[in-house]
């Protein structure tokens, strides 16, 4: 169940048991959001509740992410550029919209960010992929960088970086730092469930870049893990717990 926290920001409420620590006191004082876009269609919503129960499949797991990511899909592109272009139907001759570039990157932080690949390809079938691969450190908890190859070109495209985790935001601030260090400088960021803890940092560190997400959940427990969240986002996927 979620309830409403800011005006389109909907806090999931954890179970009793579970650690809580919410140290993002700007978010909680209702900062203003303007580049954090909460998707919470009801389709999501429920594909997401069905995600979190502890007993759904990594074959439904999957399938669910890809759906999602589809259905995020439509709200991510809702800027994109569009140029009139004349078309003949069969009875005349008139101005139609078509997308006004057709060179977007999406950058997956490996693994879990593969998760979302397929469905944003099946949107944009057109669209190139890079991939960064980051693993957090089970000890400190941050992200390491261990793979990064892009299609070329990729620098002037609109890159979105996907990854269904939006934790401490450490990876997610990392794999933008990366990019940017490349010259890339129209990125943004798609998450299926962030903390606040997260979103904070990635504001914070990366002011421009938009966010997406489908849930902002309560916090972080003790292990760095999204609270209630859904677990291990990787290991669920490709079924490695
Ligand atoms: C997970 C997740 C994110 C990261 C989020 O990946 O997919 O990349 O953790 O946490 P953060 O916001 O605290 O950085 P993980 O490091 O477990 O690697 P995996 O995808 O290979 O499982
Ligand atoms: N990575 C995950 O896969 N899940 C979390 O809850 C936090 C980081």
């Amino acid at each position: 169940m979620n309830a409403p926290l800011l005006s389109g920001i909907h806090i999931a409420v954890p179970s009793p048991t579970a650690t809580i620590s919410l140290t993002t006191p700007s978010l909680a004082k209702g900062a203003p959001m303007a580049s954090v876009h909460v998707i919470d269609h009801p389709l999501i919503e429920a594909k997401l509740t069905h995600m979190r129960d502890r007993d759904t499949t990594s074959p439904e797991f999957r399938a669910l992410l890809k759906e999602i990511s589809i259905l995020m899909g439509y709200e991510i592109t809702r800027d994109f550029p569009t140029k009139l272009c004349e078309v003949d139907t069969p009875i005349c001759r008139a101005s139609f919209p078509v997308l006004k570039d057709d060179f977007f990157t999406i950058v997956p932080i490996l693994r879990a960010g593969l998760g979302m690949v397929d469905g944003l390809l099946e949107l944009m079938p057109f669209a190139h992929v890079g991939h960064i691969g980051l693993v957090r450190n089970e000890q400190t908890h941050l992200p390491e960088e261990y793979y990064y190859k892009m299609p070329e070109g990729y620098e002037g495209s609109v890159i979105m970086v996907v990854d269904p985790m939006l934790a401490t935001g450490g990876s997610a601030v990392d794999a933008i730092s990366s990019l940017k260090k490349r010259g890339c400088n129209n990125i943004r960021l798609v998450n299926l469930v962030a903390a606040p803890q997260g979103i904070e940092a990635v504001r914070t560190v990366h002011p421009d870049v938009d966010i997406y997400v489908a849930a902002v959940d309560e916090g972080l427990n003790e292990d760095a893990y999204i609270v209630p969240g859904l677990g291990d986002a990787g290991d669920r996927i490709f079924g490695t717990k």
